[in-house]
């Protein structure tokens, strides 16, 4: 490529980038998927890093943050909106059932009741009623907070404005939805207009229902099935069933398709009439929806992080469409890890248009690892036919390959050792399927995906910074460390701000930015946990950690303490590994405790009871426990953490947890538990803040002891810890 040409392909990624960013910001229907818009921004990186002299002020991407639709206002869900976990067959069906049965103590003589509902496709919505009246609507947003879409909602025929002998306070919730033919009609009408056309029928519904002039809405034609609530002043029923007859007496639309289904063969069965009726049914559903039909079950089981135990959808198997593998691309992920993605030729799958795919890594790429669920049998080249699914309807993934198509000059693919990125060598830990970059912060992928974590709903949640906006600031130089978001601001002293400045920016935005990140600045430590982006610490251990520690000083004086550990622990393990494969050899007998015990020799008491306390936390664990170790030892890694908690202000643990009367307590069960099954005690003690322990200690406040309680009884007798029964535990946290 000469310098004109370079210039010409410049200007041509330019137009296609500020058009894609313009539908991201402003449509509902993104024109490029991010692997498409991402490789079109890496095309225009390495153009201009080939032709510096090219290179334009602002850099790929352009025009960040163009009029985001962010004219709703927030709304702060009185329940939290949560999503459903995922079968895919009737084992998983079976298991689901058995997993709540057990939850609940049920014996195996008589079947459970569920209802079975087909799963909508569209966008939920909850729907708040006062005094009969409906005062809101709101979408699920990120599920505690939505956008406030009410005179919107107003506009659709099956919502009523007004209810006659409703409970006082009702939250209904269901699905916005198009049928097939208002979809057809729509899009005619959009393409005679000359506006866009929508991929499907949901979005349609959701750039329908999210729009910023309620007179376009109205000439939408939405629809709406009720099928769940949020607050209500008192109960709608004793069942799910009953809840929705109520519902539908009330004047909502339920769906006439709900079944109540007597144990898993029977739900099978309704999936199956349900499958077979849905091309029928003019609207489009991903799957059916079994849910627990007894609320008083549904009350004892409660919920996971995001979802109900007490409902599963039984998701219908995804679409699938052959085409040609035309490359593949390596992108290097927040922990360095290599990751094979399929550049496909165009294909549609379930409506719409793939043309990227994971390859997971290089075993699945050999044909050697299964990727968890494709079923695939040989190799992938590049020029083979492959079958193409989309997981969860969301990730196109490879299914097959079709051994009999392929081009005789295709060749086993090599997967590099370096990364593409940085060009540091990217290796492979025994026994791991994932190569990973070791530049760790010197690679620009890694620092850049970390920044785009940190700043991510579930971690510091700032509003305005999105993954456009970190990467331009990084290129900028802007942000390169976690801490350099909160000195942007001091960045370019007293005067007019550069961010005001920038394209796309201006005082507004600018302020508002700023605004959010102080506010990012006193986030719960379980989010600073999160957001630091160490493997395997996720949303729940991120929770974990913090109810224990509460405090930073205190978690980072445990693990720098437990260091010593970690690393005698990981070199035991190695030692334990060479010896078993020495035992195998020689056919001796292995002398494991031996050589585990000589790999801690030398280990203090305190960093033995250092590394005891972080790996005693239920969740925690010796794995995660030396991830944290490495992370907070590395030096460069550590020093850009200390920078960013000197920023920080960390709010201690949710203050919700801390309400109850035995929110912090640490907790033991032991014996026969008569009322409720060791896992729901547990699930319901940490629900309302206490720590569940297995072994009584000094740090124990509370045993509870069931009939048939040993050691563990005698045990807090000798050390003073309150000791008490079943019924005075559930008096104890108000439920008698
Ligand atoms: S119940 C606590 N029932 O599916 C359970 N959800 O993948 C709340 N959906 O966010 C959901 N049809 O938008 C429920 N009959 C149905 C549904 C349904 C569609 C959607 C809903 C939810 C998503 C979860």
């Amino acid at each position: 490529m000469d310098a004109k040409a370079a210039a010409a392909e410049l200007e041509r990624l330019a137009v296609l980038l500020a058009a894609a960013d313009l539908a991201y910001h402003t449509a509902d229907a993104p024109e490029l998927t991010d692997a498409e818009y991402d490789a079109l921004k890496r095309r225009n990186l390495a153009i201009e890093a080939r032709f510096p002299d090219l290179r334009r002020p602002e850099g790929p991407g352009g025009k960040v943050g163009a009029a985001p639709a962010d004219g709703f206002g927030k709304v702060r869900h009185a329940v939290r909106m949560l999503s459903l976990g995922n079968a895919f067959n009737a084992t998983d069906v079976a298991e689901f059932d058995a997993r709540i049965r057990r939850y609940l103590d049920l014996s195996d003589g008589a079947l459970l009741a569920y209802t079975a509902e087909p799963k909508i496709d569209g966008l939920s919505l909850s729907l708040r009623y006062e005094g009969g009246a409906l005062i809101r609507a709101a979408t699920r947003g990120n599920g505690e907070v939505g956008e406030d879409v009410t005179a919107n909602a107003r506009t659709i025929d099956d919502i009523p404005e007004r209810l006659d002998g409703a409970p006082d306070t009702l939250e209904v919730r269901g699905e916005v939805y198009m049928s097939h033919a208002d979809f057809a009609a729509l899009n005619d009408r959009q393409a005679e207009a000359g506006a866009k056309t929508f991929a499907n029928p949901r979005n349609a519904a959701a750039g329908s229902l999210r729009q910023l002039d309620s007179a376009i809405t109205a000439a939408r034609p939405l629809r709406f099935f009720a099928y769940a609530w949020g607050e209500v002043s008192e109960p709608l029923a004793d069942t799910q069933s009953g809840a929705l007859d109520r519902l539908a007496a009330l004047g909502f639309v339920t769906s006439p398709e709900t079944r109540r289904c007597e144990g898993p063969g029977d739900l099978l069965r309704r999936y199956a009439e349900i499958a077979a009726a849905r091309a029928e049914l003019g609207y489009d559903i991903d799957g059916v929806v079994y849910k627990v039909d007894d609320l008083s079950y549904q009350a004892r089981l409660g919920f996971r992080s995001t979802t109900p135990r007490w409902a599963i959808a039984h998701k219908f198997p995804a679409e699938t469409a052959w085409t040609r593998l035309e490359g593949i691309d390596i992108q290097v992920g927040r922990t360095g890890a290599l990751s094979p993605v399929a550049r496909l030729r165009p294909v549609t799958v379930g409506g719409v248009v793939v043309s990227n795919a994971t390859l997971h890594n290089e075993d699945y790429i050999a044909g050697t690892d299964a990727g968890g669920e494709a079923i695939r049998v040989g190799d992938l080249r590049i020029g083979d036919r492959v079958e193409i699914y989309r997981a969860g309807d969301v990730i196109p993934k490879v299914r097959d390959v079709d051994l009999s198509a392929r081009p005789p000059d295709a060749v086993p693919y090599i997967f590099r050792t370096d990364c593409p990125v940085c060009g540091s060598p990217a290796l492979r830990e025994p026994g791991e399927s994932v190569r990973r970059c070791t530049g760790g912060l010197i690679c620009a992928a890694q620092r850049v995906a970390r920044l785009k974590h940190l700043v991510s709903r579930a971690a510091l949640d700032i509003d305005g910074l999105g993954d456009r906006e970190v990467e331009r600031f990084h290129e900028l130089g802007w942000v390169r460390a976690p801490a350099d978001i909160f000195t942007l601001r001091s960045l370019h002293g007293d005067g007019p701000d550069a961010l005001a400045q920038l394209d796309g920016w201006g005082e507004t935005s600018a302020g508002n930015l700023f605004a959010a990140i102080e506010a990012a600045r006193t986030r719960t430590l379980a989010r600073v946990l999160f957001g630091l982006g160490i493997r395997h610490l996720g949303e729940v251990a991120g929770r974990d950690l913090a109810r224990h520690f509460e405090t930073w000083d205190a978690f980072a004086v445990t693990v720098d303490a437990a260091t010593p550990a970690a690393h005698a622990h990981r070199w035991a393990e190695e030692a334990a590994m060479a010896e078993r494969a020495r035992a195998k050899r020689t056919g001796e007998r292995a002398a494991l405790a031996r050589v585990r015990q000589a790999a801690w020799a030398d280990v203090s008491p305190e960093a033995r009871a250092a590394w005891d306390d972080l790996t005693g936390i239920d969740g925690v664990g010796a794995t995660l426990t030396l991830a944290i170790c490495d992370a907070l030892s590395a030096p460069q890694e550590r020093a850009a953490i200390d920078a960013l908690l000197g920023e920080l202000d960390p709010a201690p643990p949710e203050a919700a947890a801390d309400a109850g009367p035995v929110a912090g307590k640490t907790v033991v069960f032991t014996g026969t538990l008569e009322r409720m099954t060791r896992a729901e005690a547990k699930a319901r003690a940490e629900a309302l803040g206490a720590k569940v322990s297995g072994s009584v200690s000094g740090k124990t406040d509370i045993l509870v002891a069931g009939p048939g309680a040993g050691s563990k009884a005698v045990k807090a007798r000798e050390l003073g810890v309150e000791t008490m029964d079943e019924d005075a535990w559930l008096s104890l946290i108000g439920d008698a």
